[in-house]
């Protein structure tokens, strides 16, 4: 066999993987339809989306936070083009580092679209029509995910688009409506809100953010609300959409009856979900199965039903997230090589990068319930923190569930400034089934965020939270 392992896209999860198999010894190639390396993440979602966050944030503070700060400014405007070409500077310079990283572990990249031609075989085709054969012992399937766009939508890329195009729009638009108030609608609802677009966000769910934890949701919605002007149609559906030339007209019903109405808008924002991305992978001629979401099915090792074939990252069931298809990567790569790797799938952190961020670890408070806990919730609050008021980020709170018995911690769901980060003390400290009361007698520095994790593991301990 020429290979030992022939991963078929890019994305974090496929170049990670293949990166961790060169490490171990395996004779490693990787195929990716695109030019550019590092797959949905790299250049059409984790990365460009944190850059035009980034960018906006920044704005959004200059022009309504820093005259408190005693900054003065005057001529302040978006210059949206600039603001574009710098997202695309960040993803091309982050595209790079992985061409970079795969010459360095000398792992064999063919450009082109992947094809299964049977258990050993891979056909790849190239822009220019010509074809080529990998042949290897192991197929990695990582070919990711795509935007779920129902027909009655008339998605166009012009007008009706999704988070792809909406991350190249380089004129600050009127007006947009966002279909889904998930991850995308409201990290990118708050992009253009920031801007000065007028965002209307329709959600099917009585709920922001799908099965986040209710509070963070909540106070999400009264903060975007409030500080962006960001209006929401819970339990609203989008029946129809039409986009022209300049214009888009969302047809919106309210879930359970009643009159629909109709919202014009700049941009119609699809973003419901994605789904995965199998399409001409040739999977019948190997017999792969796919479950009923059309997911390439896998067991507990990411082992297909056809022995020699895996499949890892947004391709298969669990969350849609980079991290997770970089972690089950890197378990393919490890057990070829004959190690015994582990991930715990129950910690992967999920975090939304609005302002306020929210973030989040195991269970919620419903989700321990229904999986037999009792339970006890401490809760801090962030602007009974000096480090909080000194920056003007009061908004937000820390939530920690523990088991009402043995104090060990089952979840933790955050909103506030840097609950991106702060997320990880409690994915450590329950990777080591570690307790709240464990959590609350580390030292934590002040003034900091952390201590908000402190205090809310104390309030959970035994409700002795210092500072409220
Ligand atoms: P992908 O990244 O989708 O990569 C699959 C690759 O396979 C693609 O490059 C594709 O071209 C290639 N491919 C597919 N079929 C073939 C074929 N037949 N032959 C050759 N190549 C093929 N996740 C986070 O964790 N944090 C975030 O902040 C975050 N932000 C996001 C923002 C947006 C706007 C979007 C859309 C997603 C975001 N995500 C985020 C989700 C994240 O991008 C995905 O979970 C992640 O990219 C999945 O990785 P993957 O390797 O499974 O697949
Ligand atoms: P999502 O699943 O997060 O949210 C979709 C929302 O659309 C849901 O709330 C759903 O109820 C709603 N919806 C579905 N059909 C609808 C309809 N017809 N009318 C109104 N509402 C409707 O999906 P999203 O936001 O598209 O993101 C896709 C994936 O990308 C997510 O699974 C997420 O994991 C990943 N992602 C992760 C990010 C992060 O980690 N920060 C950022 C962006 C995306």
């Amino acid at each position: 066999m020429a290979y030992d392992l022939c991963v078929i896209g890019s994305g974090p999860g496929g170049y990670v993987a293949a990166i961790r198999a060169s490490q171990l010894g395996l004779k490693t190639a990787i195929i990716e339809k695109y030019s550019t390396l590092g797959g949905t993440c790299l250049n059409v979602g984790c990365i460009p989306s944190k850059a035009l966050l980034d960018s906006s944030e920044h704005y959004h503070n200059a022009k309504h936070n820093f005259n408190t700060h005693g900054i003065e400014l005057s001529n302040l405007k978006v210059n949206m083009k600039q603001m574009i070409q710098r997202k695309n500077e960040v993803v091309d310079q982050t595209c790079k580092g992985v061409d970079f990283l795969m010459k360095k572990n000398k792992i064999d990249v063919f450009h082109g679209f992947g094809s299964f031609v049977d258990k050993h075989n891979v056909k790849v085709t190239k822009e220019d029509g010509s074809e080529e054969n990998v042949e290897a012992k192991n197929i990695l399937i990582a070919t990711g995910s795509k935007p779920i766009a129902p027909a009655p939508f008339n998605y166009d890329k012009n007008r009706v688009i999704t988070s792809t195009e909406a991350l190249n729009i380089d004129k600050v638009p009127k007006s947009m409506v966002v279909i889904g108030g998930g991850v995308i609608g409201l990290e990118l609802g708050s992009v253009f809100a920031r801007l000065g677009t007028k965002v209307d966000v329709v959600e099917f769910n009585d709920k922001l953010l799908g099965s986040m934890d209710k509070d963070c949701a909540k106070e999400l919605q009264r903060y975007m609300k409030k500080k962006l002007g960001v209006t929401f149609h819970l339990k609203h559906k989008v029946v129809d959409v039409k986009g022209s030339k300049t214009k888009a007209k969302v047809s919106v019903e309210p879930r359970d009856g009643g009159d629909q109405f109709v919202i014009d808008a700049d941009y119609c924002l699809i973003a419901i979900g994605r789904y995965a991305y199998t399409d001409k992978l040739g999977l019948e001629n190997v017999g792969v199965q796919t479950d009923d979401r059309g997911r390439v099915e896998i067991d507990d090792h990411m082992r297909t039903n056809v022995d020699n074939i895996f499949a890892i990252g947004d391709v298969v069931k669990g969350v849609m997230l980079a991290h997770k298809a970089e972690e089950e990567g890197v378990f393919v790569a490890e057990m070829l090589a004959g190690q015994k790797p582990h991930i715990n799938h129950h910690l992967i952190p999920g975090v939304v990068y609005t302002w306020p961020e929210v973030s989040a670890v195991g269970y919620t408070e419903a989700e321990a319930k229904e999986a037999g806990y009792e339970i006890k919730v401490g809760k801090f609050p962030f602007k009974a923190l000096g480090r909080a008021r000194a920056s003007m980020d009061l908004e937000g709170m820390v939530k920690i569930i523990a088991d009402k018995h043995t104090d060990e911690i089952l979840g933790a769901h955050m909103i506030g400034a840097r609950a991106a980060d702060l997320i990880m003390e409690l994915c450590t400290i329950m990777e080591y089934r570690g307790t709240a009361e464990d959590l609350s007698r580390i030292c934590h520095p002040h003034p900091t965020f952390t201590e908000a994790v402190k205090e809310a593991a104390l309030a959970a301990t035994d409700n002795r939270a210092l500072h409220v």
